[in-house]
């Protein structure tokens, strides 16, 4: 199979208070397409910070990373994040809140009804299609962390990077999101 993600001899150093702190040393990891792999480990052992230079959010202090043999120098449409602390804008209904990832990939060749559609579709494929306009303060926290399950969904990535994205619901909401992400014809596809 072939690789679509590629880190090859990854560090990532933070600079703090007290000096230079390394959080990651040495990281090679291939993810091919089609492939799911899980990170495990202690908390602090680095799989966030790993994640983030996956989905481009941070550079690494040195090494390379590589997604479709293209460096990886910035988020992109083709690699979805969803985040280990729910992240919506606070100010936005949960369907504006898809519709802006949605816009962002879609925006420039679908029509409103259709862009509409694939956001309205995403809600309910994690069981929000009830709380479509409520805002961030009136739902739960499980609400939130199944929200911005929808927006990654939504923009149909090549690659899902999911950071603890269950962790904040409960085991059967839990379930249900699990076996819709992985049924669903919006779930990602690792191809280039
Ligand atoms: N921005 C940062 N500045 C300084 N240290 C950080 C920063 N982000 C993470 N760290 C440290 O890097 C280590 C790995 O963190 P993290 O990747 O969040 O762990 P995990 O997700 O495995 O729990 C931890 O010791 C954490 O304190
Ligand atoms: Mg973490």
């Amino acid at each position: 199979m072939k690789n679509f993600i590629e880190v090859q001899n990854a560090e990532m150093v933070f600079t703090t208070k007290k000096g230079r702190f390394h959080a990651l040393r040495e990281i090679d990891l291939t993810v091919a397409k089609g492939e799911f792999v899980t990170l495990i480990g202690h908390s602090g052992c680095g799989k966030s910070t790993l994640l983030n230079l996956i989905g481009g959010l941070t550079l690494p202090t040195s090494g390379v990373l590589l997604c479709a043999n293209r460096e990886i120098a910035a988020p992109g449409p083709e690699r979805g994040v969803v985040f280990q602390n729910h992240s919506l804008l606070p100010w936005l209904t949960c369907f504006e809140n898809v519709h802006l990832a949605v816009e962002r990939v879609f925006g420039p060749t679908e029509s409103r009804a259709q862009l509409d559609a694939r956001t309205q579709a995403a809600l309910e494929l994690v069981g929000m299609g009830p709380a479509l306009q409520k805002q961030p303060h009136e739902i739960s926290g499980g609400m939130k962390q199944r929200v911005g399950i929808a927006s990654a969904l939504a923009m149909e990535p090549k690659v899902l990077l999911m950071d603890e994205p269950f962790g904040a619901l409960d085991a059967l909401t839990r379930a249900t999101c699990t076996t819709s992400c992985s049924r669903s014809s919006h779930a990602p596809r690792a191809q280039s």
